[in-house]
């Protein structure tokens, strides 16, 4: 009798092991597997393009409010009889995305009614302050290279600065 319940705790202990055995096994493929799909998404941070080419001086009209870049970089390029400057399509607001309204010559503000002139001024509505406008000055192929990581704003004086005005 003593000799079947030793038989049956050996079986037991066989069990046991044999059980703790397949649980390593499962939690070395499963830690395999959850390496191999975190190795699909390196650790990279995935910062957005600020800087871009937007075409030759003579590509703007004099007078011209161009929305060309507004859906990708959020930027309107003004040109000017003396020169170039770009505005972010941005509310100083709230941060609504202004439309150009050409028939009264400035900028709208769908949200709550702010307006700004062509130069960025703001003259109506809550926005506080004017647009930003963007770094915009001639790369060495003679493109015009926006950069809209760079802001400048007219009440911090920054509208004086270089980069701020393109003169042609
Ligand atoms: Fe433009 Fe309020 S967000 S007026």
């Amino acid at each position: 009798m003593s000799e079947q319940l030793s038989q049956a705790s050996v079986w037991s202990r066989r069990d046991f092991f044999g059980r703790l055995g397949w649980l390593g096994f499962g939690l070395v493929s499963l830690t395999t597997v959850l390496a191999g799909m975190r190795s699909a998404f390196p650790r990279i941070l995935f910062t957005p393009v600020t800087t871009f080419k937007a075409g030759l001086v003579d590509d703007f009209a004099i007078g011209e409010v161009s929305g060309k870049f507004k859906k990708d970089f959020r930027v309107w390029i003004v040109r000017e009889a003396e020169g170039l400057y770009a505005l972010f399509a941005k509310c100083t607001h709230l941060g609504c995305t202004p439309r150009w309204l050409a028939a009264e010559a400035k900028f709208k503000c769908p949200c709550h009614g702010s307006g700004f002139y062509k130069s960025g001024i703001n003259f109506e509505g809550p926005a506080p302050r004017p647009l930003e406008r963007v770094r915009i000055a001639l790369a060495e192929d003679g493109q015009l290279i926006v950069d809209v990581g760079v802001k400048y704003r007219q009440e911090k004086g920054d509208w004086d600065r270089p980069g701020a005005f393109l003169k042609v």
